[in-house]
């Protein structure tokens, strides 16, 4: 796992968004069209415009990326600003120019909830998998909805939330009880099939489990420590996430030492 402790939330969302195009140009080089993993979450937010800015200056282009977001409510209907194919459409395929049809989210309002999940798998691996995979972190220690004790190996499913999450995600509704209990997530397992993953936190109140994610034992009550697992994980966090990670020093010892020969981000 590659750790950069960028000096602010500015920084975290350039380093990201540069992250994701370099991945881009260089899936591209590969003959192949991108598949671009999508976080909702105020995290990614700053990531998704810097990745405009670069986009319209000419750093990669959207043409064809399909794109899988990890996570929706179940029985909040799309029209409402807060659910994830909204909120998708409003902060990445408007923003993106990404085309509507090649961005799918998780069918909270489907009638058979077990079907659209794994349609929804199907349709990723279809896709020929995901080349990037963004990514947030909840002060649980999730990634997309899985919260803690999830399965490591878990693929999309029925899930149902933890009462800190609904009181996190509570400052997006009118009061507690309009956040859903419910939601469809993509699983642990289905996150570490992504070729790359990118995760950015900031703030203070992510700290802690930002720490257990990156130095604490691999273990489902912190779902994000199984990125531990994964080949090509890059964490991306600002200084107050950053506040307690006991090896601090080593990885900015790493980003200073990185040889030039070797991609910086
Ligand atoms: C949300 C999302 C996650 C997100 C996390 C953190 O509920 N399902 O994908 O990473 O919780 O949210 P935020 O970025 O707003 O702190």
């Amino acid at each position: 796992m590659r750790v950069i402790i960028a000096d602010n939330a500015t920084e975290v969302a350039n380093i990201a968004a540069k992250k994701v195009a370099s991945v881009f140009r260089q899936t591209r080089a590969g003959g192949r069209t991108p598949v671009f993993g999508l976080a909702t979450g105020s995290s990614p937010i700053g990531t998704y415009e810097a990745l405009a800015e670069l986009r319209k200056a000419g750093e990669f282009d959207t043409d064809g990326i399909v794109a899988f977001a990890l996570d929706e409510y179940v029985g909040l209907d799309y029209s409402h600003p807060e659910s994830y194919h909204a909120v998708i459409h409003r902060t990445v395929t408007e923003p993106l120019g990404l085309e509507h049809k090649n961005v799918h989210v998780p069918d909270g309002l489907a009638a058979d909830l077990r079907a659209a999940c794994e349609s929804f798998e199907d349709a990723i691996t279809e896709a020929g998998g995901v080349d990037l995979q963004l990514l947030g972190i909840g002060t649980n220690g999730h990634i997309g909805f899985n919260e803690p004790t999830s399965s490591l190996n878990s693929r999309t499913r029925f899930k149902t939330l933890a009462p800190q999450t609904r009181v996190d995600n509570a400052r997006f509704f009118d009061s507690l009880d309009q956040v859903p209990l419910h939601c469809l997530t993509q699983g642990i397992g289905t996150i570490l099939d992504a070729r790359q993953v990118v995760l950015v936190a900031q703030g203070e109140a992510k700290a802690a489990a930002v720490a257990a994610m990156i130095e604490g034992p691999l273990s489902s009550m912190c779902p994000a420590s199984a990125l531990q697992l994964h080949r090509d994980a890059l964490v991306v966090i600002d200084r107050p996430a950053a506040k307690r990670l006991q090896l601090l020093d080593y990885y900015r010892h790493i980003n200073r030492y990185q040889p030039a020969e070797l991609e910086k981000y």
